[in-house]
């Protein structure tokens, strides 16, 4: 046997155990060594039949992520699992944990399964750019039918073990993982029950409504625009009711192939790891241990500070809002319970799970009720007087230990931390909006900052289900900061001769969900006018536009007009903004010109990059992927396209450098490239040459 296979007998019970850690992932020699465990299953007159189990702390979570895109050794998965279906005794999958992608497609394949109460399965595959390579597409579709096999594949989610239960995914909920699984196969010997392989199956797959897939389709394709995966998944599930198994497994095979040589799969596959990174702080080691949160605090129950004290109350954390007055208090609570029902009636949550959440959330008016909270997150007017004022006060009344959060979006987290006699416990947690549904959660590390503080924000992002990133301090840290060149393009091509339609239709057509006026319009644009009227100085060239559209009272969809025209939530491009921007151009002497799709994209994009590498370059962001993955759980970038570092690096760092000089030529100083930029291109090297994580 391989080291990472065990073979054992449990009376004549063949135990097979994988150990793999810490996922159990189909490696090779997971591949290698249940190959041998099935032949020697086959040859051993002492076993009777096989279970088939997972070490450590789950089943097996699927391929070996990091083998794809490099030589296959055999033998392959599919090999494993024609020698398991064709085994003349009967095999009996345990599960525990996760079975997931290739771990699940293993479990389909053996003969029964059986899984303990807490249990999970999934084929995740289209998270990663792919589908289900091993016969995922073709067994499951087998087993429950094409609905659920179709709403399962194309969105990766999981199903609970109850769940997998009723749809026949699983045959038993045991108690006992080992000792259960041997006594169901036990079950299985003594009764001679005939080997059921899933393959041949046919009830659940014929006589398929002829509409179903064609009208699944036309749904799913305008849920998953841009991404390429959901719509082979489920080209691969209908298949599996139009052809029969060897056939549909060919099928599944070739879109398989094509997702694994598309740029979409890379750039997924580069996000799955660049999020589980993004939580590893060079100089944050293990041995740091971070604090517990058993209870939270909020100061400002605001659009940003009601969707806070939700993510706590979510995870079981009780947490109180604080507002001075109680006027804003009850609007700023009843937000939260309107956000509450609104997810209760689209079905995406039950009224219990809210009920519990909303017990946990209460208001105060005194500071006097929060001290004893183990992290307390301000969350009031982005103005340094302001939260300056707020931390001297929760220096006064925070008992010692206590971490002391800001979501300041862009103002420096140690002059904030100056307000208080303990700068070591006062860190950023930058929260997007919509705060409870948005997954980044940006930590921003003060000079003081202590080790202990980072690790408990960055566990506490994952306890709340978001993903953390930590940036270092400056105007705007990682997003934010990037995120300034990008509209100032897009104003700038509006003078030009772009509209703003033409300019959203491209980022649109990019894949983010929607472009920079569009934006504007939702964000409010008088809350973009206070912005800089509070920042002073000369007036940018490139507001011109949005300051004449406030000045018209046109603040966006919440006045009707912005730089569209709205009917509810309905844009339409308005010939009244299509003169406000022509006669702004002449104002400034410019003619205006054509300017092509492919310049408004680059425009916009590439000064994400070109920011990006000098705040990497600054050790603002530790990695490049930190970018990538900031810019794609925060401002949706699309996740096929791996973040702006990514797509930038995929094009090729020389050919963006081009662009940027040229650029510089026509525009000025603005464009000017990052020196670091320039050193790899001259380097010939990638972003990972500038990593601070080395
Ligand atoms: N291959 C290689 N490494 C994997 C892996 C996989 N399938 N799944 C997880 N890992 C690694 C992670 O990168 C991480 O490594 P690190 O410690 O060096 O950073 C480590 O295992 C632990 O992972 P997590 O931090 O994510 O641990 P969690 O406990 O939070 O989550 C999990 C566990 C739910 C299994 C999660 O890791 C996960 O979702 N994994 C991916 C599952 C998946 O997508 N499977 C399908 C693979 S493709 C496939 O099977 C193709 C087939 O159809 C042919
Ligand atoms: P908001 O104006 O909606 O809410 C601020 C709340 O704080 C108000 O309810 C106000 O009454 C309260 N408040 C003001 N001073 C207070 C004080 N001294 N004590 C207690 N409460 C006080 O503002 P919003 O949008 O929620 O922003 C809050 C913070 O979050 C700002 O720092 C902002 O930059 C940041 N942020 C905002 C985002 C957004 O999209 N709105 C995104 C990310 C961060």
């Amino acid at each position: 046997m391989s080291d990472v296979v065990a073979y054992e007998l449990k009376g004549r019970i063949a135990v097979i155990t994988i150990n793999n850690p810490p996922v159990n992932a189909l490696s090779h020699g997971v591949r290698k060594g249940m190959q041998d465990a099935f032949a020697r299953l086959n040859s051993d007159a002492g076993a009777d039949a096989a279970v088939l189990v997972g070490g450590g702390r789950t089943f097996i979570a699927g391929a070996d992520i990091r083998e794809f895109g490099k030589p296959m050794q055999p033998p392959g998965l599919h090999e494993v699992l024609d020698a398991m279906e064709a085994s003349k005794k009967p095999i009996v999958a345990a599960i525990h944990g996760t079975a997931l992608g290739g771990g699940l497609e293993v479990a389909l394949t053996c003969h029964w399964r059986v899984a303990v109460a807490s249990a999970q399965v999934g084929l995740p595959e289209v998270k990663l750019g792919l589908l289900p390579g091993a016969g995922g597409t073709q067994r499951l579709p087998r087993l429950v039918g094409p609905k659920m096999a179709a709403d399962l594949i194309t969105t990766g989610n999981f199903a609970g073990a109850k769940q997998a239960l009723a749809a026949g995914v699983v045959d038993e909920i045991v108690g006992d993982l080992v000792g259960g699984a041997v006594a169901f196969a036990e079950k299985v010997v003594k009764e001679k029950r005939p080997l059921r392989k899933v393959s041949e199956l046919t009830d659940k797959v014929s006589n398929i409504d002829p509409k179903f897939f064609p009208e699944y389709r036309a749904t799913l394709s305008k849920k998953v625009r841009g991404f390429l995966a959901p719509m082979h998944c489920l080209a691969a599930v209908e298949a599996a009711c139009t052809l029969p198994f060897a056939e549909g497994m060919k099928r599944e095979r070739a879109l398989f192939q094509e997702l694994h040589d598309h740029p979409q799969r890379m750039a997924q596959i580069h996000i799955f790891f660049a999020e589980r990174e993004a939580g590893k702080i060079p100089d944050v080691g293990s041995d740091v241990k971070p604090k517990e949160i058993k209870s939270a605090a909020v100061i400002g129950a605001g659009t940003m500070g009601g969707g806070i004290a939700m993510n706590f109350a979510n995870v079981g954390i009780p947490v109180k809002i604080l507002e001075l007055e109680q006027a804003p208090l009850d609007k700023g609570l009843g937000v939260v319970r309107k956000n509450y029902e609104t997810s209760v009636a689209r079905g995406s949550t039950t009224q219990a799970t809210i009920d519990k959440a909303l017990s946990l959330i209460s208001g105060t008016t005194s500071y006097d009720e929060i001290g004893q909270a183990d992290i307390v997150v301000e969350a009031v007017f982005e103005n340094m007087d302001i939260k300056k004022q707020v931390f001297a006060k929760l220096d006064q009344v925070m008992k010692p230990g206590a971490i002391l959060a800001s979501n300041t979006s862009t103002l420096d987290i140690d002059a904030i931390a100056s307000a208080t006699k303990r700068p070591e416990a006062v860190i950023g947690t930058h929260f997007f909006s919509p705060a409870n549904v948005m997954k980044l959660l940006e930590n921003v590390r003060g000079k003081d900052s202590s080790k202990e503080t980072i690790a408990t924000v960055m566990e506490l992002g994952k306890k709340i289900r978001k993903v953390p990133v930590l940036a270092g301090n400056c105007f705007g840290f990682i997003g934010n900061r990037m995120l300034h060149g990008y509209t100032r393009e897009a104003a700038e091509l509006l003078l030009e001769g772009a509209m703003p339609w033409d300019v959203d239709r491209v980022i649109y057509n990019f894949g983010l969900p929607m472009g920079p006026f569009a934006m504007g319009d939702l964000a409010g644009i008088d809350v973009g006018w206070r912005v800089r009227q509070g920042r002073g100085g000369p007036p940018e060239k490139h507001y011109r536009i949005a300051d004449r559209l406030y000045e018209l009272g046109r603040y966006g969809q919440k006045t009707g007009a912005g730089y569209y025209k709205y009917e509810g939530r309905n844009a339409t491009p308005d010939p009244v903004v299509q003169k406000l921007v022509e006669d702004t151009s002449a104002e400034f002497g410019i003619t205006r010109r054509k300017i092509d799709d492919e310049e408004i994209l680059y425009r916009c994009m590439l000064p994400l990059v070109n920011v990006g590498a000098q705040i990497l370059d600054e050790g603002i962001a530790i990695r490049s992927s930190d970018i990538d993955v900031t810019y794609v759980y925060g401002y949706g970038f699309p996740s096929y396209r791996g973040g702006p570092m990514f797509w930038a690096e995929q094009m090729g760092l020389d050919k963006v450098l081009a662009m940027i000089r040229k650029y510089e030529q026509e525009h000025g100083s603005r464009w000017k490239p990052a020196p670091l930029l320039q050193r790899l291109v001259d380097q010939k090297k990638g972003w990972a040459a500038a990593s601070k994580a080395a």
